[in-house]
C-alpha cells in the first residue's frame, strides 16, 4: 500500500471532512521552497506549510542545530529548571519585539500562546483585587482552536458547534479600508459603557489572516490601541501569523505608533521546524504576579513548554535572519508582488487584489457570494496542485505566502499559474 492509502486507514486530519476529502498527498522530502511526493512529483510550497516555514524546508543549518540540541538535552521540566536555548531565545527575542516587552512565557503552539495571554490578562486584574474579565476582539478574527482562543475569535463555521459554551466577547469591526470610522465608533461606545469590565483588547496586527487576508488601516488601528491603553485595557498583539516578517517588518506591530502590552508568537518562531509558542509581557504585567501569596502565581504550563530542541530551532532561525539577511528577501518578494498587481490587477476574474509584505491576496469573482465553503476554494486548490503549486484558498480568496527563500523564477512560475487560472474563469 502507498503511504497515502495507509494514511486513510488510520489518520483523522485537521480541518478535513474525511468522507469527501481526496486522499492526502504524501510528501517524503522538502528542500527550499519545494516539496517532493511519494509518487515522484514536486510541488512549490506557496503557503509556507500553514504559514510556518521561513527559511525553506529542511534548512541544513536549522537541521544541524536541532540535531546538536537533541543529542545534548532533548527535554527538561521547565518549572524549577532552565536551559541555555530557552534563555538565549528569550534574550534574542525581547530586543526585537515592540518596545516594553520584558518577559517571555513559553508554551507550544499559537492557540496556547493566546490562551496564556488571556489568562495573564484576567489574572493581572484579579491579582490586584479587581474583576475585569471581558475582552474586546474584532469581528472575523481568528486566534486559535482551544476554547479561550476560539472565544475571542469571530463566530464562524469553525466555532458553531461550541457557540453556547464560549465566553462572551465584545466585538468591534476591524479597521479594514472603508470600515475605519465604524471600528473607532464601536470601540468608543464600548470604552464609554464598560471599560472597567474589560481586561484586554486582542487583535491580529495589520492583517487578519484566516478571515481572508484582510489588510487593515494602520493609522486607525494605532488610534484604537491608544484608546484602549488610555482606558487601562491591556493590548494583546496576536502576532502568531504576522510575526517574523510576514507583513514586511519583523513584527506587524511596528506599523503602529503604540506598543502592545503582550505579544503572542508561534508558527515562524522556529523557522517552521518545531512546535513552540511564546507569550511576552511588559514588566508591569509580570510584576502583578510577584507576591508572597502563592495564589497570585500564574498556574499554567505544558509538558513541552520551552522544549530545548524547539528553542534551539528558534535561536537558529533568528541567527539565520541575521546571517542570510532574511528581511531583505521579504522586501524583494514584496516588490515582486507589487509589480504583479500592476500587471494583473484589472483582470476581469478578480474582484480585488492586495498585498502586504510577502502576502499577496486575490478575491475571485464568484456567483455564489463569499465565505469559507465557497466552491472556488477546491477548484482553485486542485487547479494549482495539478500545476505543481500548493495553495490553500480561504473561500474565494486565493493567497500566496511563500517561504522567504523562494527564487524569483519560482515566484514568476506561480504568477504564471495565477494568470492561467484567472483566464480559465472567464
Ligand atoms: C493569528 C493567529 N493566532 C493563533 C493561531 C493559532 O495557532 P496554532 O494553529 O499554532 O494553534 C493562528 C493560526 O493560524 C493564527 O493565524
Amino acid at each position: 500500500m502507498s503511504l497515502s492509502e495507509r494514511d486513510l486507514q488510520v489518520i483523522w486530519h485537521p480541518y478535513t471532512q474525511m468522507q469527501t476529502a481526496k486522499p492526502p498527498v504524501a510528501i517524503t522530502r522538502g528542500a527550499g521552497a519545494w516539496l517532493y511526493s511519494e509518487d515522484g512529483k514536486e510541488y512549490l510550497d506557496a503557503i509556507s506549510s500553514w504559514w510556518t516555514n521561513i527559511h525553506g524546508h529542511a534548512h541544513p543549518y536549522l537541521a544541524e542545530q536541532i540535531y546538536k540540541q537533541a543529542s545534548t538535552l532533548e527535554h527538561l521540566i521547565f518549572a524549577g529548571f532552565t536551559h541555555a536555548p530557552a534563555v538565549k531565545l528569550a534574550e534574542m527575542l525581547l530586543p526585537l519585539l515592540p518596545e516594553g516587552q520584558s518577559r517571555v512565557f513559553y508554551s507550544d503552539n499559537g492557540s496556547t500562546a493566546v490562551e496564556v495571554a488571556l489568562k495573564m490578562a484576567i489574572q493581572y486584574w484579579s491579582n490586584q483585587g479587581l474583576t475585569r474579565t471581558r475582552f474586546i476582539a474584532m469581528k472575523e478574527a481568528y486566534h486559535g482552536d482551544t476554547f479561550g482562543a476560539m472565544s475571542v475569535s469571530g463566530r464562524s463555521a469553525f466555532t458553531k458547534a461550541f457557540d453556547s459554551l464560549m465566553f462572551e466577547v465584545d466585538y468591534i469591526e476591524a479597521p479594514v479600508p472603508g470600515n475605519e470610522l465604524q471600528a473607532l465608533a464601536e470601540l468608543q461606545v464600548l470604552l464609554n459603557d464598560k471599560s472597567k469590565e474589560i481586561a484586554g483588547f486582542i487583535y491580529e496586527p495589520m492583517l487578519q489572516g484566516t478571515a481572508g487576508m484582510r489588510i487593515m488601516q494602520a493609522g486607525t488601528f494605532s488610534e484604537m490601541i491608544n484608546l484602549c491603553k488610555a482606558s487601562g485595557i491591556l493590548c494583546i498583539a496576536d502576532e502568531v501569523m504576522t510575526g517574523f516578517g510576514r507583513t514586511g517588518p519583523m513584527f506587524a506591530s511596528e506599523y503602529f505608533q503604540y506598543a502592545p502590552d503582550m505579544v503572542c508568537l508561534s508558527k515562524g518562531l522556529t523557522g517552521g521546524m518545531m512546535a513552540l509558542g511564546v507569550t511576552t509581557s511588559s514588566e508591569k504585567i509580570y510584576k502583578a504576579f510577584l507576591s508572597d501569596d502563592r495564589m497570585k502565581t500564574l498556574f499554567h504550563g505544558h509538558s513541552y513548554t520551552a522544549n530545548p530542541i524547539a528553542c534551539a530551532a528558534g535561536v537558529a532561525s533568528l541567527e539565520l535572519f541575521e546571517k542570510e539577511k532574511t528581511l531583505e528577501k521579504v522586501s524583494a518578494i514584496a516588490t515582486l508582488h507589487a509589480a504583479f498587481i500592476k500587471k494583473v490587477g484589472a483582470h476581469p476574474a478578480l474582484s480585488s487584489i492586495r498585498t502586504i509584505g510577502v502576502v499577496l491576496a486575490m478575491e475571485i469573482k464568484t456567483g455564489e457570494g463569499t465565505g469559507y465553503f465557497n466552491n472556488v476554494r477546491d477548484e482553485a486548490l486542485n487547479y494549482f496542485l495539478e500545476r505543481k503549486v500548493i495553495i490553500r484558498p480561504l473561500g474565494n480568496v486565493l493567497y500566496l505566502l511563500p517561504p522567504y527563500c523562494i527564487s524569483e523564477a519560482d515566484l514568476h512560475y506561480i504568477y504564471g499559474v495565477i494568470i492561467l487560472y484567472l483566464d480559465s474563469r472567464l
